[in-house]
């Protein structure tokens, strides 16, 4: 019968072991290419909040938000003029696009590896660079985008499980986060990027920056193909022999017996399920369940992109000159990406938890800055003239906050969600996350300068008040996970105060294997 044999491995019962091996120069490298598929994903969020403050851009494929801009340019009210929502599908219509190929994607990565999914996503998003560059008209430019999400789609499913379960488990956070800093890394390059096209006589330098994502999609297309395969994946694809081998291979030692046994229990399991979709969704999987949709949505409420993709033109807003803002949104890219840094270094030290909470602090506490600031100068008309003082005492405070999300939501958002997955929903977990992660990456570009428009200043303290939900509800309910093996991580669930009445009562999810609910039954190793 199609049913779920959901068994864990059997040390999952609490006990933790630390299984031999280090981190190899072979399992660093794959990790590294892997990661580059951050690359693409950073290099969108980037680019697009530049090019669509670029009036050569604005002029050609929006002219309407281009004449409202230059007839603002001597006063008025200063919240409303970038708003167009022609323009701001141009920037979301990816992330519509991304969030239905990941769903695609979790069937790619169970069947065929992880490494497929990642080149699928490579060579879309190719072809979707090739319409940008090229586009003349918006109709091109959307294709394009919606392409440019296929790829995204791909990649973000794929490659956080690939670095998860590659990963010796003491240093699984470090190395996933190597995604997040691939990301940090895109974002800045594509602000570099503008700062120097937009600067290009001529008025094509939009046609280089949007052509020039190619470089990165290139680079996890080719490094892909050399990939090997994670020994989860061979063990869940009924390759036992090449599994163990990759094991030996990627922890530097003969003596992976114990770890063996442990993916062999979790890929026996992840084979008797046929619908993982389906399964997912029994009582058992549910602390899972709402940590991969919790987790990016979130990591979403936290107003991040608010920054990543409106930098410029919210520089503007408070004044700024063309050049100056996009100078400001490599600042708070540079900041990105050195605080991400903080969080690869302290992540499996640390502990997920102590970076979520001072994050969120820090966060909640720029914010309501940001707001103060803003609030206190252009008040409800929108209308000021903000001395450059003003503006940099603002770009500062900007600052603390992407610096707390960098080391917090930033890469625990992709982190924490693909190491708590069993692997028999690993994949369609994954794809779950990566989907809620686009609607509200969709829903709040969408929503942000219409927002700003109505809510004004206001629009920062509701992000504040989100930062309190989720940092209480990280506080109350997401159990630490540093240093679990990744197919011994039931135990996590089992002994937290609220989790354990899901998988204790009912489920036997202890190592022996009776699946009650579905009438099947499956022995656990050991
Ligand atoms: C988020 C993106 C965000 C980026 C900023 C990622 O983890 O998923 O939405 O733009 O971090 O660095």
């Amino acid at each position: 019968m199609a049913g779920g044999v959901a068994v864990a491995p059997s040390a999952s019962a609490g006990k933790r072991q630390d299984y031999p091996g280090g981190l190899t120069q072979f399992v660093f490298m794959a990790c590294t290419v892997a990661a580059t598929g951050g690359l693409i994903f950073g290099y969108d969020i980037g680019i697009s909040g530049g090019v669509t403050s670029m009036d050569p851009f604005l002029s050609r494929f929006f002219p309407s938000v281009y004449q409202k801009q230059a007839e603002l340019l001597d006063g008025g009210n200063q919240y409303c003029k970038f708003d167009s929502q022609l323009l701001t599908l141009f920037t979301s219509s990816l992330y519509v696009s991304a969030l239905v190929a990941s769903l695609f994607a979790a069937s790619v990565t169970r069947a065929a590896g992880r490494k497929w999914s990642m080149f699928a996503g490579g060579v879309t998003f190719l072809a979707g660079c090739a319409l940008n560059g090229a586009a003349v008209n918006v109709a091109m430019l959307i294709l394009g985008r919606v392409l440019l999400g296929v790829g995204v789609g791909f990649a973000n499913q794929s490659v956080p499980v690939y670095l998860s379960e590659m990963a010796p488990m003491r240093m699984r956070g470090m190395l996933n986060n190597g995604f997040q800093l691939m990301i940090t890394l895109g974002i800045l390059l594509a602000n570099l990027i503008n700062y120097g096209t937009v600067k290009i006589a001529g008025g094509w330098g939009w046609r280089l920056s949007l052509g020039l994502a190619a470089v990165p999609a290139a680079i996890i297309t080719v490094g892909s193909l050399f990939l090997p395969d994670t020994p989860n994946s061979l063990l869940e694809r009924g390759r036992p022999e090449e599994a163990k081998r990759m094991l030996r291979r990627v922890r530097g030692t003969d003596d992976v017996a114990a770890e063996y046994d442990d993916l062999v229990a979790a890929g026996e399991a992840s084979r008797a399920v046929t619908h993982p979709w389906r399964d997912i969704r029994q009582r058992r999987y549910r602390p899972q369940l709402v940590m991969a949709v919790a987790i990016p949505l979130f990591q979403q409420l936290t107003g991040i992109n608010v920054i990543m993709f409106y930098a410029p033109v919210l520089f503007k807003t408070l004044g700024f000159g063309g050049t100056a803002s996009l100078m400001s949104a490599v600042i708070t890219g540079l900041v990105n990406l050195v605080s991400t840094l903080v969080s690869v270094f302290t992540v499996d030290r640390v502990g997920r938890r102590a970076l979520f909470l001072e994050g969120g602090a820090q966060m909640l506490a720029a914010q309501v800055a940001v707001g103060a600031l803003i609030g206190a100068k252009f008040g409800w008309s929108g209308v000021a003239t903000v001395p450059a003082g003003y503006a940099a005492a603002t770009v500062v405070v900007m600052c603390v906050y992407v610096a707390g999300f960098a080391w917090s939501w930033g890469p625990l958002g992709w982190l924490v969600p693909s190491e708590v997955m069993p692997l028999e929903v690993r994949p369609a977990g994954q794809s779950i996350t990566v989907a809620v992660n686009m609607l509200m990456t969709f829903a709040v570009a969408q929503a942000f300068l219409p927002m700003l428009c109505r809510l004004k200043f206001v629009l920062f303290f509701a992000f504040a008040a989100c930062v309190v939900v989720m940092t209480l509800f990280v506080a109350l309910f997401l159990p630490e996970t540093k240093g679990v093996p990744i197919e011994d991580m039931a135990g996590v669930w089992k002994t937290h105060w609220y989790w354990k009445r899901f998988v204790n009562d009912g489920d036997d999810t202890d190592g022996h294997g009776v699946d009650i609910e579905l009438g099947c039954v499956g022995e656990a190793k050991k």
